[in-house]
């Protein structure tokens, strides 16, 4: 293969609005492995965000993606419909709560964000949006809107979409609070922010993560997520879970909303979906789904035919090849191998997370969001050749989202790099 390097210059042709946290050039993907164009590879556990779940080009999703390509690349959902859209709405059927059986597609997770706001809006007749602290959902204004993960996101936007509140999210570490006990008092904040500031009956949609992802992974009590449905049913309000970056096996479930055992009104889904072709989805019941007035949303990529047959292969070989139990296993390995790490080290302040879904938050000696040792250790592990990422208001968190198809032996790779990196970070 000829290597082409860019001309100088090139890369500035390029917006500046997309900051770089690695100077990578990559030429291929292999399962959980990134080739540099400097010939060096890469052990990929950031995913590209928590999209490559089946791996970086698993040959049967590149194999439907050459198959559907050559038949059909764009039909307009409201001219003409392929099979590769029936087929992707089947496959999502056996995997979302046989509750949520009608389904809506679009392209980013932004998109699909705002398609669950619109849809709510118009369902209920009600203008007000509640969302929760340190939440992320996405960039268009609408999304950004309800997005509190850290100010850079909505800061010089002004005027952002009215009608939004926030509610606070039981983020134990950050409160030093007992779980159980927080999540006691984030669901009476909620009943009282009712109560003050948008009453249930201007309410449409309470819109959250099922665990925060940007806002720095972290799992709430099931009691909260539970007591969010309950609020919800006694007030009428539509409920309605970002399953974007949880979904599609992540934590170990197919969708994170299966550990508390909670059906939301909506579901919003993409990044895993489509294995890195844009493709995004809302799930709701179809009689929810007809309240939406026909014409009244739509695009001119929705459900378009190469990454909705990238989806439907996706859905079948994270089934056939039992990703959701390899990231229950792996996960769990991987969180007793970083406590461990934390036992010998002293650091980092906590590990957390669920399946393939890890957070290390480090925190200085008075407990202080440590965004330095953060960037030092993800620096040191990329010199080792460890792609990974950080999240959190002060990046003070570094995340761990893995391939689904990680193996233990790359498991055991990946944190002796972070050991030895956060051990020279330390002694630095
Ligand atoms: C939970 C969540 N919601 C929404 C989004 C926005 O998705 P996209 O970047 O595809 O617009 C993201 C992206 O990181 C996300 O993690």
């Amino acid at each position: 293969m000829t290597l082409v390097i860019p001309a100088a210059g090139v890369a500035d042709r390029l917006s500046p609005v997309w900051p770089r946290f690695t100077d990578l050039d990559v030429e291929r993907g292999e399962g959980a492995w990134l080739f540099a164009a400097s010939g060096r590879r890469y052990l990929d556990f950031t995913s590209g965000i928590g999209v490559t779940n089946t791996g970086h080009c698993h040959p049967r999703v590149v194999e439907a993606v050459r198959r559907q390509a050559g038949r059909l690349m764009h039909a307009q959902v409201t001219i003409a419909r392929h099979d590769a859209l029936y087929e992707v709405a089947e496959e999502l059927a056996t995997v979302v709560p046989q509750e949520l059986d009608c389904f809506f597609l679009a392209s980013s997770g932004s998109e699909a964000v705002e398609s669950a706001l619109k849809l709510a809006r118009h369902a209920t007749g009600r203008g007000n949006v509640v969302c929760f602290q340190g939440g992320y959902h996405g960039r268009s204004v609408g999304a950004m809107s309800i997005t509190t993960a850290k100010t850079v996101y909505r800061g010089h936007y002004l005027p952002l979409m009215a009608g939004v509140h926030v509610a606070p999210f039981p983020y134990a570490f950050r409160h030093r609070r007992d779980p159980e006990e927080l999540s006691r008092w984030c669901l009476a904040e909620l009943e009282h922010l009712l109560a003050t500031q948008s009453a249930p009956g201007e309410t449409a949609a309470l819109v959250v993560e099922p665990v925060l992802g940007e806002g720095g992974y972290v799992v709430p009590p099931h009691s909260f997520l539970r007591g969010l449905r309950e609020l919800c049913d006694r007030h009428g309000i539509l409920l309605v879970f970002d399953e974007i970056q949880t979904g599609f096996g992540r934590t170990g479930a197919m969708f994170a909303l299966e550990h508390p055992g909670v059906v939301p009104d909506i579901l919003v889904m993409a990044k895993g979906l489509a294995s890195g072709l844009p493709l995004s989805a809302i799930a709701a019941p179809r009689a929810l789904m007809e309240k939406w007035v026909p014409g009244s949303h739509g695009g001119t990529y929705c459900a378009s035919a190469v990454p909705c047959a990238a989806a439907a292969e996706t859905i079948r070989v994270i089934r056939d090849e039992g990703l959701v139990e390899n990231a229950r296993a792996r996960g769990e390995s991987l969180r007793r191998r970083l406590n461990a790490v934390r036992q010998r080290l002293g650091a980092p302040a906590e590990v957390r997370g669920v399946g393939l879904m890890v957070g290390c938050e480090f925190a200085t000696p008075a407990g202080l969001p440590d965004r330095a040792l953060a960037r030092r250790v993800r620096e040191g592990c990329l010199d080792a050749g460890l792609l990974l990422l950080t999240c959190g208001t002060q990046d003070q968190v570094i995340r761990w989202i893995p391939p689904l198809v990680v193996t233990e032996a790359q498991v055991l790779e990946a944190v002796g790099i972070f050991e030895a990196a956060l051990a020279a970070a330390l002694g630095s």
